[in-house]
């Protein structure tokens, strides 16, 4: 087989190699059938998100000393955690509120609160970046961003 064409039969392998691996992925972040694992799900990926964001704001508000390789991982798990609870909200977990602190106003306002997850993922994305600046100057306004992500989609769609 001449090199190039070695290298054709390469890329067309990775080519698929890669398009399984993201359907396979896809698959994965479904994995719930029925409403409660659903539920599970999607308070299992919100606790994480808390996890990493309480870590970020104890640097942020200077009670953890700043690290900015740890600062920055965190951003990073919370940017692929703000997609995960979002799954659950539809299929086997769409108007479901049995032991969840879900409200049923979501799934009357769906495009509301679709809205709202944008914005929040969205501060993310800027937080990420801001991250990568190292510099807590940058970082600060781009986590508020973030926090007030939280806390407008709470509001109106979380019991307390
Ligand atoms: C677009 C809406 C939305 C955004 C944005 C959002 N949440 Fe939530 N969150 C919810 C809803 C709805 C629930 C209730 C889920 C349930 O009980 O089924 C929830 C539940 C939680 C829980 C409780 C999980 C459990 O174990 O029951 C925590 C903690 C949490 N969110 C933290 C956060 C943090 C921190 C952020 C921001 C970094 C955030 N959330 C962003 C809607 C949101």
């Amino acid at each position: 087989m001449s090199i190039k064409s070695w290298i054709a039969v390469a890329t067309i392998g990775i080519t698929a190699i890669t398009g399984w691996a993201i359907t396979a992925n896809h698959a994965q972040a479904s994995a719930f059938t029925t409403a409660s694992d659903a539920v599970e799900y999607r308070q299992k990926a919100f606790s994480l998100i808390r996890e990493n964001f309480a870590y970020m704001s104890g640097m942020v508000r200077g009670e953890r000393d700043y690290d900015a390789e740890a600062f920055k991982q965190r951003a990073q798990a919370l940017y692929h955690l703000s997609h995960i609870p979002f799954e659950a909200f539809t299929g086997a977990g769409e108007n479901v509120t049995a032991n969840s602190d879900a409200l049923p106003v979501i799934w009357e306002n769906w495009s509301d609160f679709e809205s709202k997850r944008d914005t929040f993922q969205a501060a993310v994305k800027e937080l990420v970046s801001a991250a990568a600046s190292e510099n807590m100057r940058e970082i600060r306004p781009k986590f508020m961003d973030t926090a007030r992500g939280c806390q407008q989609c709470h509001q109106g769609y979380r019991a307390d």
